[in-house]
């Protein structure tokens, strides 16, 4: 009996450690520091996006992720989310930095850190190809517009005087809504949406007027977090050693 109670009182105590975690459980938490949890927002060709018939993802913030990671010798894992929960995973520290085309704003800055940036890009509006009414975004006053949700291109849409704004998970619904008469224009990055055009996008849709108002990508990372110094750091190295400029060369051809 006493035998028993003994067994008994030995395996509780061994449940309580399991379930507290203790022994053996703090070589485990010691590992994850070792993985950059990267996010973004991975239907933004050519920037990224998952590789043909594959769950992978590629593109040019891909791969500079990749090589920031390895440089600063951590492992890269990257997981898609929707652009709007990107700021708000890197506040509740379910990820350690954001690449996802993101514009360096000064609304932005109130939420997080950036790193030193990395592409400078711009907004453009896109069109019907047979639509010869629209030239500039003055042109777009009062028409229905498509952007993707939480972006730039759904800000800069929102100035236009009467238009009737609908946002759209990605760029690329954004674009289906337009090619399918439901919005008169998309406003979206520029190299998104020449990537988009390249890719046949061209036979029912055509970008208009300048690219509007230069815009810097950034990495962003948890506000005041140190991991942006870091990235800097990397990525400045990357550029002295060719490796930054053999992936632009890459997705982008030579620098403009
Ligand atoms: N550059 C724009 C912005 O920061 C759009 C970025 C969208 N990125 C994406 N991965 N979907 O608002």
């Amino acid at each position: 009996m006493k035998k028993v109670l003994v067994f008994l009182m030995m395996a509780v105590v061994a449940c309580s450690m399991l379930l507290t975690g203790c022994g053996g459980g703090e070589k485990k938490a010691a590992e994850p520091a070792k993985v950059l949890r990267v996010g973004t927002e991975p239907a933004f060709a050519p920037f990224e996006f998952p590789k043909k018939d594959s769950n992978e993802l590629t593109g040019f913030d891909v791969e500079l992720i990749q090589a920031i990671g390895k440089q600063m010798g951590r492992k890269v894992e990257v997981a898609g989310m929707g652009f709007d929960a990107l700021i708000p995973a890197l506040n509740a520290g379910n990820i350690d930095c954001a690449i996802a085309g993101m514009t360096i704003t000064e609304e932005r800055k109130k939420a997080v850190t950036f790193s030193d940036p990395y592409y400078t890009s711009g907004l453009i509006i896109m069109v019907k190809k047979d639509n010869d009414a629209v030239k500039s975004i003055a042109d777009l006053k009062g028409k229905r517009l498509a952007a993707q949700i939480g972006t730039t291109g759904e800000m800069k849409s929102r100035t236009v005087e009467g238009a009737k704004v609908t946002t759209f998970n990605t760029q690329d619904e954004a674009a289906l809504e337009l090619k399918n008469g439901g919005v008169d224009a998309v406003i979206g990055d520029l190299p998104v949406m020449e990537y988009y055009l390249a890719q046949g996008g061209d036979k029912y849709c055509k970008t208009v007027g300048e690219k509007m108002e230069a815009e810097q990508y950034g990495i962003a990372v948890k506000k005041d977090s140190k991991l942006a110094g870091e990235i800097n750091q990397a990525m400045a190295e990357l550029k002295k050693n060719g490796e930054f400029d053999k992936i632009y060369k890459k997705w982008f051809g030579e620098k403009k």
